[in-house]
């Protein structure tokens, strides 16, 4: 049934930064039999996922999940981890977004603003941390829609060096970095960081996974408005007894099994390294043809690479050709940047022999000559 299904649909290879691609046997892995959620095998199945997680987390602490996507854990983290003031940064439109989570939530926050492209800082964040104002920090890791990958461990050390840098919180969206671009919780003494599964996980959309300090746990526990949902001293009740509060999202966790097997086979650091690697390449082919980046190329992201449109082209022919050849890549983020960059990405189950293809028929597209 399922095969029958997935084959009646043309399988198009996305180089979009999520959904990405998924191995078959990913999707295979979620048709297992349904089993109740309460039942001993669902119990195991929880049992064998979590340090599994943990270890791609690098972390010895909890690392939840829910079933959705990583803007729950948007909302979790101001709900869970706020009590005075957020100070958040951005520098691309989902730093932007998480912003007007906090303002649906109803949270104090003000905002660092960064230039699209260029990196978060840690200095200017220093500056008005040690104001006292805050107690916690919202940055994104991974900014998908400029391609630029944020130095939070050196963000995190100037937080942890400040006098009461024990009390702000640092909350990571690594929605889009996370198994991909280097991220080590503990070492980095993070508080939460968290991610969604149709990214550097390379499964389908539906999971949202977040790793917890012991500290933001603590903390939870002494603030109201948690919510229901995604409230993470809930979550975390569940997670001691290998279960989870709702419905647990069975196919996903069946598939994540499967992947985290494949992950810690390759092996955390050598992941990190791969996806480095491809990044190179694709700046290199990318350069070759005449495309600069966007984005400042010292932080230029491991798992997606912005191109600024400098060869002036019509992004949306260039997908149209593509999609001829079973391929997509993705335009430029928002009103802002469509048409004046194209994002290739290259996490998950991308390798270079995908990416050389897909620069093989941008070549076709481009025409003879332009390979340079
Ligand atoms: C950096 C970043 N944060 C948050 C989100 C929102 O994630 P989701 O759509 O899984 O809720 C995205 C989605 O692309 C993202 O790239």
């Amino acid at each position: 049934m399922s095969d029958s299904v997935r084959n009646s649909q043309k399988r198009i290879k996305l180089f979009l930064p999520g959904p990405v691609e998924v191995l078959p046997e990913i999707l295979e892995a979620q048709t297992g039999w349904m089993i109740g959620h309460r039942m001993p095998e669902a119990l195991e199945l929880i049992g064998r996922i979590k340090p599994k997680l943990q270890q791609v987390f690098l972390t010895e602490q909890r690392v939840l999940f829910q079933s959705g996507t990583g803007s729950g854990f948007w909302e979790a983290a101001i709900r869970c981890a706020v009590d005075k003031k957020v100070l958040h940064c951005t520098s691309g439109a989902f730093s932007e977004k998480w912003v007007k989570v906090t303002d649906a939530v109803g949270k104090d926050h003000d905002v660092l603003e960064f230039e699209w492209g260029q990196p978060v800082l840690p200095e200017p964040i220093i500056e008005k941390l040690k104001t006292g104002e805050y107690d916690a920090l919202a940055v994104v890791h991974n900014e998908t829609s400029t391609g630029v990958t944020n130095p939070i461990q050196d963000i995190a050390a100037a937080v942890r060096s400040l006098p009461n840098g024990q009390d702000i919180m640092i909350l990571v969206d690594s929605v889009s970095g996370l198994s991909g671009a280097e991220l080590r919780f503990d070492d980095w003494d993070l508080d939460m960081a968290f991610c969604s599964s149709q990214k550097a996980f390379a499964m389908p959309p539906g999971l949202a996974m977040c790793a917890v300090s012991e500290r933001v746990m603590e903390k939870a526990k002494t603030l109201k408005g948690r919510g229901y949902y995604w409230d993470i001293v809930t979550l975390a009740k569940s997670y001691d007894t290998d279960q989870t509060p709702n419905t647990t999202p069975l196919p996903m966790l069946y598939a994540l099994d499967v992947q985290l097997d494949r992950m810690l086979e390759e092996g955390i650091a050598n992941r990190f390294a791969r996806h480095i690697a491809q990044r190179d390449y694709v700046i290199a082919e990318g350069n070759k043809r005449g495309f600069e980046l966007y984005g400042h190329p010292d932080y230029s992201s491991p798992c997606v690479t912005n191109f600024a449109n400098t060869l002036d082209i019509d992004i949306s022919a260039l997908n149209k050709f593509l999609r001829t050849k079973e391929m997509i890549l993705s335009n430029g983020y928002g009103a802002k940047l469509k048409n004046k960059a194209f994002r290739i990405s290259h996490m998950g189950d991308i390798y270079e022999s995908d990416l050389a293809e897909l620069f093989a028929a941008i070549d076709e597209f481009l025409g003879e000559g332009a390979s340079g």
